[in-house]
């Protein structure tokens, strides 16, 4: 079949709905159907691929500079926890036209800690949505240290303030944007995860890296934040180039029944 017949917008639909069909934009090759992304941080505003096929522009910043998407994009180089080889090849095209199918159809396999995404540690599909979507304020951490008792009073966060995104030296070094996992990272330490939880009406907490926790003191920080089961804990935020300040946040994940995580898109409204 010739695959520039258009096909009926019905049909795409459901196999979208179907089984996350997900098509991309060719440049480049990891598998011809698809391409690694160079450079994910950057950019891409190319409007017209080879063959004067219009290609939409990516984007981190929508509707007039109003909405930021704090998702990080799923490519092959992002890095996995605890892992020197990141995500590597997660996404195969498993039905294509070219191969005498109706439509192409993806494929994806992925841990569901995996990039941008909650780790609620017990069923995600019991979270609530309130929690995840709702006013927020994006602060700057101290760049010099993890995230103690000390830092968090020094925050000053007004009671009353439910979901915080916190940004950290991980965003300004890149450390989501680099495959090698980078234990280094700034996280919450335990007493910083206990002062949270015992002196803030803070029910959303968001970081910029694979954990929230410091890697130290990963299993206590964790534990001290998910006990009261009513703290939801958003990993992997791509909080680059977003003013700090107040906006409306809006995080998804899948439900995923049984899980204890998934993969989130998470953005925020000026
Ligand atoms: C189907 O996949 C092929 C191979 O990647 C691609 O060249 C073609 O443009 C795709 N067609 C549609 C309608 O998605
Ligand atoms: C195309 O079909 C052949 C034969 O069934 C199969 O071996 C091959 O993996 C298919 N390739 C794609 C991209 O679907
Ligand atoms: C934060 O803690 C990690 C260990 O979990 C450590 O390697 C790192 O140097 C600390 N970062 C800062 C800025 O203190």
């Amino acid at each position: 079949m010739d695959s520039s017949l258009p096909l009926p917008l019905p049909l795409l639909a459901f196999l979208a709905a179907l089984s996350l069909a997900i098509s991309l934009s060719s440049a480049g090759s990891t598998t011809a159907a698809y391409p690694s992304i160079p450079g994910a941080g950057a950019d891409d505003c190319s409007l017209s691929g080879g063959d004067g096929v219009l290609i939409p522009p990516r984007r981190e910043v929508h509707g007039n500079g109003r909405i930021f998407d704090i998702s990080h994009k799923y490519v092959p180089e992002m890095p996995v926890f605890e892992s020197n080889d990141g995500l590597g090849h997660f996404l195969w095209l498993q039905k294509s036209m070219k191969n005498g199918s109706i439509a192409n159809n993806s494929e994806m396999k992925i841990p569901t800690h995996t990039g941008t995404h909650v780790d609620s540690g017990f069923d995600v599909d019991t979270l609530d949505l309130e929690v995840l979507n709702g006013p927020a304020l994006l602060v700057d951490v101290p760049r010099d240290t993890n995230i103690t008792a000390e830092v968090m009073k020094s925050l000053n966060i007004p009671r009353g303030v439910r979901r915080v995104l916190f940004r950290t030296l991980n965003t300004d070094r890149r450390l989501m944007f680099q495959k090698e996992f980078d234990s280094s990272y700034v996280g919450f330490m335990v007493d910083g995860a206990k002062w949270l939880a015992e002196n803030t009406d803070i029910k959303l907490v968001g970081l910029d890296y694979l954990s929230v926790a410091a890697y130290e003191h990963l299993i206590p920080s964790h534990e001290a934040f998910l006990e009261g089961r009513e703290i939801i804990l958003v990993e992997s935020l791509k909080l680059d180039d977003v003013p700090a300040g107040i906006y409306s946040v809006h995080c998804l994940p899948l439900r995923l029944v049984g899980a204890e995580g998934s993969p989130i898109r998470c953005i925020l409204i000026k």
